[in-house]
């Protein structure tokens, strides 16, 4: 018989030549399991989702109970559906006030999008600005926001009017004018390998961005949910975005996104032209019935404050380790700096071999990184430790 690798191969598009190609058939908690029954721990959330960790029961029962009642309705924003406003209530009380209207979407690289379209119809400005080794998706607005000319020259013309700043450079920040409809920034760079955005440099990104009347739009699609040690990452700065992007761990393990601003600039969308922004799924019923079991779960546990307490865990047990040259990062979401060319493809590939998933970025290729289930106990933690610290022993 055809085994599912051979079909996978033949018959799933790839995305590059060399997946992972592990086959789960179980997840639960911090583990995942294959087909001959291996056990490896997701030190990476399948990329800042599983913030919950795999399969939680409280996100298990809501979906169950949302099938039980409804699939899809009605295209986004029609009809009024109980767990589309009931999320919308919990995840606004948790914001600052002028960050009280969700617009529920698919995805990550959607609420990109959508963010895009909505600060240039609420300004009427052509321009966006966007930062170096920065990831804000792969569609073709959210693609034009990455200046990697190997992973976007294929694609061109790619969305017109963007330009790229460097990270952390306040002297850049007067390229921000009139013209500018929005930057678009992560708080923490995912991709440019956990890199945190300098305090008084997003006190004054802030500044001028009020000043130029530019809308701040923060990425929180891999920060969020309580993965920095905050609920969101803009919260480290002590400034309030006008718009942020959500996705990823927002639904516990279900697909969803969101952009969130005023209602004021969001109901730009409506008119002129109505229909500013539409979608079929956008927040599924069963997705947001998960979301908000996910979010409930993060609230109730405190999963953010945690977060920080089992980041300095991780730092403490491994930044002695003579292979580790530094530790980079916020909450549960560290980056391991390697000595050596290859050394991060290599512990990635033992720990797959010992049985713990970490995993790569995309614009640094010096670190490794692990963003465990905020869920993940101590003594989950002590045993990822010893298992990270026997593959950086095979350096
Ligand atoms: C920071 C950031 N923004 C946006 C996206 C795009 O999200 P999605 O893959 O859900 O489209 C990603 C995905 O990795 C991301 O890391």
């Amino acid at each position: 018989m055809i085994s599912h690798r051979q079909l996978f191969f033949q018959h799933i598009g790839q995305t590059s030549q060399a997946p992972i190609a592990l086959e789960i058939v179980k997840a639960e908690g911090i583990y995942m399991f294959d087909e001959k029954g291996k056990k490896y721990i997701d030190l990476v959330s399948g990329v800042s989702v599983n913030n919950v960790g795999h399969r939680h029961p409280k996100v298990v029962k809501a979906v169950k109970d949302q099938l039980d009642k409804y699939m899809h309705l009605m295209v986004y924003g029609e009809y009024i559906q109980s767990p589309q406003v009931k999320y919308a209530e919990l995840l606004t009380k948790q914001l600052p006030d002028k960050l009280n209207s969700v617009y529920f979407v698919n995805s990550g690289s959607e609420a990109i999008e959508g963010a895009m379209k909505l600060a240039k119809r609420y300004t009427g400005r052509p321009e966006i600005i966007a930062f170096k080794n920065a990831y804000h998706g792969s569609t073709h607005g959210a693609l034009s926001l990455m200046n990697d000319e190997n992973l976007t020259q294929a694609f061109r013309p790619l969305v017109p009017g963007i330009s790229f700043l460097d990270f952390n450079a306040v002297s850049q920040l007067n390229r921000i004018t009139e013209h500018t409809a929005a930057v678009i920034i992560e708080a923490v760079q995912a991709e440019g390998g956990i890199l945190p955005a300098e305090d008084d440099f997003m006190k004054k990104l802030r500044k001028r961005c009020n000043e130029t009347g530019t809308l701040l739009i923060i990425d929180e699609i891999q920060t969020g949910f309580g993965r920095t040690g905050k609920l969101f990452a803009f919260e480290h700065y002590n400034i309030v975005p006008d718009i942020i992007c959500l996705a990823k761990g927002m639904g516990g393990g279900m697909p969803i996104g969101a952009f969130v601003s005023d209602k004021k600039i969001m109901n730009s969308l409506t008119y002129n032209p109505m229909l500013g922004h539409i979608t079929t799924f956008g927040g599924h019923p069963v997705s947001a019935a998960g979301a908000l079991a996910s979010l409930e779960v993060i609230i109730e546990n405190n999963l953010s404050k945690e977060a920080n307490r089992k980041g300095k865990i991780y730092i403490n047990a491994l930044k002695n380790h003579p292979k580790v040259k530094s530790i980079r990062g916020k909450g549960l979401f560290l980056a391991f700096e390697l000595e050596g060319e290859g050394s991060v493809e290599k512990v990635i590939n033992k720990g797959i071999e010992l049985g713990f998933i970490s995993d790569a970025f995309l614009f640094d290729n010096t670190r490794f990184r692990i963003a465990p289930p905020l869920t993940i106990t101590n003594n989950e933690i002590f045993e990822s430790v010893e298992l990270i610290k026997k593959a950086l022993d095979k350096l």
